[in-house]
């Protein structure tokens, strides 16, 4: 697909059900990639970006905004779901546990999910938390792959380098996907990048169809 096929495509993203809890998920025989990472890192800003809706998934600058998982419906053919941030260090310790609860049901129930986005804010790097999901997705066997936001905030030098860390403490991650995406939601940058990706699953969930 050319990117101007990708735009009418993603934007016909629509919200599908939002969910506290593994009674809610959707079940669903479609392929779906999810969003996740510490609070604020721009999750739901870069669903928008994928989707070029600006207010699909809802965004704040207060970290938290999203507390259930949010499904969003690609013409029956792709979801995206977008997660709850976590890491955030002034949570109640009842509401991180919530989190790890619902994460855990996700990441271990979601049968049709093909990859898991991680987000990390291109100025922070990755966090301990960061590696607890990572863990966590090594267990589980599904693969992740790491993208940098808010790349607008930061120096060339500086992407270069945070992109080399990043690869370094993930090379390990036997589900980890080598390639790290730099994005940034608020100046489109990378979003033809992830478009691709997600164009690939696409393809791969169509041909297993087929066979
Ligand atoms: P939670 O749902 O609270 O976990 O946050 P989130 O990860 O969904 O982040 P969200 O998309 O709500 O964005 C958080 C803040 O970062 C907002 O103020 C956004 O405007 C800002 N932001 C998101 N993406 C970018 C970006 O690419 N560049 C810049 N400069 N700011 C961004
Ligand atoms: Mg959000």
């Amino acid at each position: 697909m050319n990117e101007n096929k990708n735009l009418i495509f993603y934007q016909q993203a629509e919200h599908y059900t939002a969910a506290a809890d593994i009674s809610h998920f959707p079940k669903l025989d479609l392929p779906e990639v999810c969003f996740a990472g510490r609070s604020n890192v721009g999750k739901s800003s870069l669903i928008n970006s994928i989707c070029t809706k600006r207010a699909l998934a809802r965004t704040s600058n207060t970290p938290g905004r999203t507390q259930l998982i949010h499904f969003y419906n690609i013409q029956n053919k792709l979801f995206l779901s977008d997660l709850p941030g976590y890491g955030y260090a002034k949570a109640p310790k009842s509401k991180i546990f919530e989190w790890t609860k619902l994460m855990e049901s996700y990441f271990k129930n979601r049968n049709n999910l093909s990859r898991v986005f991680i987000l990390i804010d291109a100025r922070r790097g990755i966090k301990s938390s960061d590696h607890d999901l990572m863990n966590l997705l090594n267990i589980v066997a599904v693969n992740f792959q790491c993208i940098l936001t808010k790349i607008d905030k930061i120096s060339s030098t500086e992407l270069n380098e945070v992109t080399k860390n990043t690869l370094t403490q993930t090379e390990n991650y036997a589900a980890a996907y080598p390639e790290i995406i730099k994005s940034s939601a608020n100046k489109k940058i990378g979003i033809d990048k992830i478009h691709e990706c997600l164009n690939l699953i696409l393809n791969i969930n169509d041909n297993s169809k087929k066979e």
